[in-house]
């Protein structure tokens, strides 16, 4: 264990906020995953892309949150302000519960697949999938706003 463990938690927001910029596959797949499960009609044409997407986005957000969590987010060992090291250590603490539910939505999907069960597939998994997307959605947003506090605030410091 580092010898900062027990120190505030908080992000190199430069480094987070260029993986975001970069990750434009993660972005893509997101909404294409959107836009597919927002048009029922044609969900039963396109089913097994429904699988493949979720499979492919299970494996990215494994990358995405490895990522973010290796270089983006550290141990300061320096004064942070509590309010966003709180909001620094809510944030992070989501990455494993969204992957496993991510992860559990792939499977689901895989399953229903072999199971031949299309009316599952084409009309229950997708409203699971639109409320994970929700969730993932108000995950990054409180990155993303997180990124622009510590920004804004360590501009303040300088000055
Ligand atoms: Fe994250």
């Amino acid at each position: 264990m580092s010898e900062f463990a027990n120190r505030p938690l908080t992000i190199n927001a430069a480094f987070l906020q260029e993986l975001k910029e970069v990750n434009q596959e993660l972005w893509q797949l997101i909404e294409s995953l959107r836009t597919l499960c927002g048009e029922p009609m044609s969900m039963r044409q396109h089913s097994r892309t429904l699988v493949d997407l979720l499979s492919r986005l299970r494996d990215q957000l494994a990358m995405h949150f490895s990522l973010e969590e290796a270089y983006g987010y550290f141990h300061n060992p320096v004064e942070v302000e509590a309010a966003l090291a709180e909001t620094a250590r809510r944030l992070r603490a989501e990455h494993s519960p969204l992957y496993l539910r991510c992860s559990q939505l792939a499977d689901h999907a895989e399953n229903l697949w072999r199971e031949r069960d299309e009316a599952a597939l084409t009309t229950v998994l997708p409203v699971g999938v639109d409320e994970f997307l929700v969730e993932l959605k108000r995950h990054e947003n409180g990155e993303s706003e997180l990124i622009y506090r510590q920004l804004y605030e360590s501009i303040g410091v300088a000055d």
